[in-house]
């Protein structure tokens, strides 16, 4: 055994290089590790994930107060555990079949070998009894591998995406192995209390749980004969067989600090900086998302390019700025994405603009949090119209920076996030007319409304935090694994 008594592990750590070789590394941004990096430093803790450099191997580090334990992947990985399974088979399966998930069982072999390193490498750091907190859809197989291992650990996993209804899951040609691998877990959490509805139903249909709801039984893999070492510790259980719970705890994010970035200064010139340069329209739209076919930009953009053919928008009054961060480029469903986004793009700028105004403002880059603060403070109304999505944290963080209440939020039905921003405008993206409607209502909605509106999803964030999310998940973990 190791010496971690608190172990996070997911397919990347939450570092970025900030040059080539030997040069440092930067935290990357995001709500996840600003959470965990305050409960690993006081529990002794690592994190255990992917470095992000392929073939290359890396000693254990320390960075920002956080112990990190980098797991190698080789290209043959990426281009099959990464590219191939997690983001051609689970990702579009678990996103409700938006594009046709692809099954190879070479994809398979490496997503098992792959997880099985993973496990592997939190096996040995971990310390007697530590606590392991798995996450996500790349590592499903990681709980039931460590479990065999190291029978003593406390196992919980959070999905960050959607779980998908049985009658999808039932596709895969691995749901038996993938549903054990996560029945290793002594908590599951979801998104949405229907993610772990779903869960539990395919456990019971394909995996032979039983137990009521979302509280699940399981025989014991590790020890038949019902002698495995917190088995007979635990009063009214059935020896040789283990319980585990499938629960909602909605993610969010740090709402404190975006929204103190929104009060500085030089961020709040920056913003006023993006409207002149746009020349000052009345409303600007923003939408802001990782180039992915879950997100809905293509109707987004039929909306949009319908109301200026209506002539309901004009360019000059109105601008989009879509912002698409680069994404999972090597796969051949997002080469496609943004070829047909940056063709439908130019078809709009094309026919609408003028020497002065554009009527799209597409970037293709990610930025720095500064720069999408500015943007969020610079947006009248922000476009959140995704087809799934687990959560969706721009919505959030939209809200996060709008201080003074101003601003409106289009948001898609099919997120997470719609559960705690029941004051959006909430759409469904496939009805185009409905879209439209949101978009026209979103721009001329009254002040008193909107301030009502973004005040109270303020308090709601402001309260549901990611630093209660991840107290809440293991507070839950500690009371279900003793
Ligand atoms: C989603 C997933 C994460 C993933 C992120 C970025 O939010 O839930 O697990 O890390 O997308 O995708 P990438 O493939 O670049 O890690």
């Amino acid at each position: 055994a190791g010496t971690y008594d608190f172990l996070v592990v997911s397919n990347r750590l939450p570092v970025d290089r900030t040059g080539g070789g030997d040069a440092g590394w930067r935290r990357s941004p995001g709500g996840l590790v600003t959470a965990l990096a305050p409960v690993m430093e006081k529990s002794d803790g690592a994190w255990v994930g992917w470095h992000g450099a392929p073939d290359e191997e890396l000693e254990p580090f320390e960075h920002g107060g956080m112990a990190l334990v980098p797991v190698p992947l080789s290209s043959a990985d990426l281009e099959l555990y990464y590219e191939g399974f997690s983001n051609a088979t689970l990702w579009p399966l678990y996103h409700d079949v938006i594009a046709p998930p692809e099954f190879h069982r070479a994809w398979w072999d490496a997503y098992r070998k792959v997880n099985q390193r993973f496990a592997d490498a939190v096996a040995s750091a971990a310390a007697e009894g530590a606590t392991v907190w798995v996450q996500d859809y790349q590592l499903q197989l990681v709980p039931a591998m460590l479990r065999a291992a190291r029978p003593d650990l406390v196992i919980g996993f959070f999905n960050h995406i959607p779980f998908p209804p049985q009658e999808i899951f039932a596709q895969l040609p691995w749901r038996r192995q993938v549903l054990e691998g996560l029945l290793g877990a002594d908590l599951l959490g979801f998104q949405r209390p229907n993610d772990a509805t779903n869960f539990a139903r395919a456990a019971r249909r394909f995996a032979g749980a039983t137990g009521k709801g979302t509280h699940l039984v399981v025989r014991d893999a590790t020890d038949d004969a019902g002698h495995s070492p917190r088995a007979g510790t635990r009063g009214g259980r059935r020896a040789g067989h283990r319980e585990v719970r499938a629960e909602a705890f909605p993610i969010s994010i740090d709402t404190q600090r975006i929204s103190e970035l929104a009060a500085r200064p030089d961020i709040v010139e920056r913003a006023r900086q993006i409207r002149s340069d746009l020349g000052d329209p009345q409303t600007i739209m923003l939408g802001v998302d990782r180039l992915d076919y879950t997100k809905g930009i293509g109707h987004r953009l039929k909306a949009y390019e319908e109301l200026l053919t209506d002539g309901r928008v004009k360019v000059g009054e109105v601008t989009l700025i879509q912002v698409a961060s680069p994404s999972r480029e090597r796969v051949e469903q997002y080469r496609l994405l943004r070829e047909e986004v940056e063709g439908t793009v130019g078809r709009i700028n094309g026919t609408f603009d003028t020497m002065q105004h554009t009527a799209v403002r597409y970037l293709h880059h990610s930025y720095p949090v500064e720069e999408m603060v500015a943007l969020y403070l610079a947006a009248d109304v922000m476009l959140v119209t995704a087809l799934r999505d687990g959560m969706n944290l721009v919505a959030k963080e939209y809200v996060a920076a709008r201080r003074d209440g101003t601003g409106a939020l289009i948001l898609s039905e099919f997120t997470g996030a719609a559960d705690q921003l029941k004051q959006a405008l909430l759409v469904n993206p496939h009805d185009i007319a409905g879209l439209k409607d949101a978009i026209t209502a979103a721009i001329r909605l009254p002040a008193g409304v909107a301030g009502r509106r973004m005040k109270a999803m303020r308090r709601q964030i402001l309260v549901h935090n990611v630093e209660e999310w991840s107290s809440l998940f293991l507070a839950r973990l500690k009371e279900v694994s003793q």
